[in-house]
């Protein structure tokens, strides 16, 4: 197990990676399981909610997702492993929480996205599954999926003006609230 460097937008060779579409996964072998052991292991050394593999350089469709232990989620403390995610269903109601990204250093800003979602994914025993996210869950996993696209958070910004530096970040109050705030994924 070990903590991988994430790619950044900053170098234009990880921008060009992580702007590339990936590719489903067809079976778990002993190497992919160690990506995602790594991949936990990266999240969580970056105190993130959420990575997919792309933004270690593997243009493959696996992500994980987990939501801090005091965050108020019946999932929260749980980690995702999520192979080939897909959407099944997006809520029409919509927010606009604050979004970063650990592939995007030093910027934030309001997202919209759907209030709710439902994912159908394959977990790390390749057993089908459904996950329901409501708020900061369906928001990560909305993220995550985006990644494995090619899809970055300030793609949906309709100006990238509204791109905000990590100085304007609301006051840190609890780890919650300040990951609530904005979430790295
Ligand atoms: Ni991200």
């Amino acid at each position: 197990m070990a903590v991988l460097p994430i790619l950044t937008v900053e170098k234009p060779a990880d921008e060009a990676l992580l702007r590339q579409k990936s590719k489903r996964v067809s079976r778990l072998d002993g190497g992919l399981q160690r990506l995602i052991d790594d991949l936990i292991d990266t999240v969580h050394a970056n105190d993130g909610l959420g990575l997919a593999a792309p933004q270690v350089g593997r243009l493959l469709r696996i992500c994980v997702v987990e939501l801090p232990t005091d965050y108020d989620d019946p999932l929260a403390g749980q980690t995702l492993v999520l192979c080939n995610p897909e959407i099944v269903r997006l809520s029409e109601e919509t927010w606009e929480p604050s979004e970063g990204c650990l592939s995007v250093p030093r910027y934030w800003a309001h997202i919209l996205r759907a209030m709710r979602c439902t994912v159908k994914a394959r977990d790390r025993q390749w057993k089908e599954f459904r996950v329901k996210g409501e708020g900061l869950l369906a928001q990560v996993l909305q993220h995550e999926i985006d990644h494995l696209n090619g899809v970055l958070f300030y793609d949906h910004l309709p100006s990238l003006d509204l791109l905000r530096p990590v100085e304007e970040k609301p006051p840190r109050q609890t780890r919650a609230a300040s990951v609530a705030a904005v979430p790295g994924a």
